[in-house]
């Protein structure tokens, strides 16, 4: 059976959806643009079999806390499509038909690599791979493997720069709010903003806060990114007011030291679901949102699909060079060669109506950079506009 991901008609994904209680219809009704699966047939070359034919993928992400999660959904029925067995990380970790156990891991922060690695040791054996989403899992990772930890060849999906430039950047600058205004709807214009951390995801909420007219403060520990955030013309920090809104859109519940508050408040009083207000004390109050997890898939619906949709071609095309190349994965982390890199994109172009402009045979030749790519050199990470 050739392997025609575009002509994928996402047959179970009402079967998925139900499962998690939701309802989908037609995507492209809803404006839904996690659409990946119909570029891959182009970025995999019409490949004659179905690639991940044989794989048991055990996927392990975030999943909005309000079920409305389209792109975690097309992930999975396009992995399925591509031939794999897919469980997710509600399920148990055998649950594949037969009793088999995974062989591949689709991982979002290294809870399941973690996992695997320290209580389900039997099944390392059998995992061929594991492509990793974000950047602190990323980190985990190469911590791992330094220290001799990780049993299995892995791929850092984060810094694929259709991953981080998009997912990180652009979609924290439209979730953050998100989140914000449906957990208080608090006006931002006019207020304090304080982000720590002006990395990728930092820039982003930044960016997205300054344009709503609040007045940034960035803590920053890397001089670099200091450097930037000065020059965009960020302040630094002070002390928080009354009533301060409190949010982690960083890593799981580890951004905020939320036993802290939970142990030394004189009163806590849960407003409504995933928005807690404490009296600290001092007599102030703390506004928490999702008890100190990511803010965006607590109190929203996470990134927009269309961010998804490229963070979920370079998590595919992942599992896929995993699964059949293993020659080229030694033990260690790997990254994506950087021309998938540029055909994730130039797939996403079509979908944004874009058309993208070729350089002529003598340009090409002057410049020494191929017409079809790779057009940037591998350690190329682009750069962000430093002012909003
Ligand atoms: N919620 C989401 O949807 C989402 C999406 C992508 C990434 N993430 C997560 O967000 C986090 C940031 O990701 P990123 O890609 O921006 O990483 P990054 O490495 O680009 O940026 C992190 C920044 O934080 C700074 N930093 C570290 N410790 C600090 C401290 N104590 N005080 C002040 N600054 C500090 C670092 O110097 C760095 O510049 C990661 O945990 C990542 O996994 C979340």
């Amino acid at each position: 059976m050739a392997c025609q991901i575009a002509n994928v008609q996402l047959d179970h994904l009402e079967e998925i959806g139900a499962e998690w209680g939701l309802s989908f219809g037609d995507l492209d009704t809803q404006g839904v643009e996690c659409r990946f699966h119909k570029c891959l047939d182009s970025i995999l070359g019409g490949a004659e079999t179905l690639p991940l034919s044989g794989a048991r993928v055990a996927g392990c992400l975030h999943i909005p806390y309000v079920l409305q999660d389209h792109s975690n959904c097309v992930l999975i029925e396009t992995l399925t499509a591509l031939g794999a067995e897919v469980t997710w990380s509600s399920c148990s970790l055998t649950a594949f038909p037969g009793g088999k156990s995974l062989n591949m891991i689709l991982d979002d922060g290294c809870d399941l690599t973690t996992l695997v690695h320290e209580k389900f040791l039997q099944y390392l054996k059998d995992i061929k791979g594991i492509s990793e989403e974000t950047t602190t899992g990323a980190h985990h990772l190469y911590k791992a493997f330094h220290e001799g930890r990780l049993k299995v060849p892995a791929i850092n999906v984060n810094d694929s720069v259709t991953k981080f430039k998009f997912d990180n950047y652009y979609g924290c600058r439209e979730s953050l709010v998100d989140g914000n205004n449906c957990a208080t709807d608090v006006m931002l214009a006019g207020k304090v903003a304080i982000v720590a951390g002006y990395g990728d995801v930092g820039k982003g909420c930044a960016e997205s806060l300054r344009s709503y007219g609040a007045r940034i403060l960035v803590t920053e520990i890397d001089p670099i990114n200091a450097l930037q955030a000065a020059i965009a013309g960020y302040e630094h920090f002070s002390v928080m007011p009354e009533d301060a809104i409190v949010c982690n859109i960083n890593h799981f519940n580890v951004g905020i030291d939320v036993a802290w508050l939970k142990a030394n408040a004189k009163q806590a009083v849960n407003v409504k679901p995933q928005v807690d207000r404490f009296t600290i004390p001092s007599g102030r109050h703390i506004i928490l949102l999702a008890e100190g997890r990511l803010v965006n898939l607590g109190c929203a619906t996470g990134h927009p699909s269309f961010v998804m949709s490229c963070s979920f071609a370079n998590q595919v095309l992942a599992q896929i060079a995993l699964w059949t190349t293993p020659g080229k994965f030694p033990l260690g982390v790997h990254m994506l060669p950087k021309e998938l890199d540029e055909e994730v994109a130039r797939a996403h172009l079509a979908q944004l109506n874009v058309k993208l402009t070729e350089l002529s045979t003598e340009q090409s030749e002057y410049l020494d950079i191929p017409v079809q790519g790779q057009i940037k050199a591998s350690h190329y990470r682009c750069t962000y506009r430093l002012h909003a």
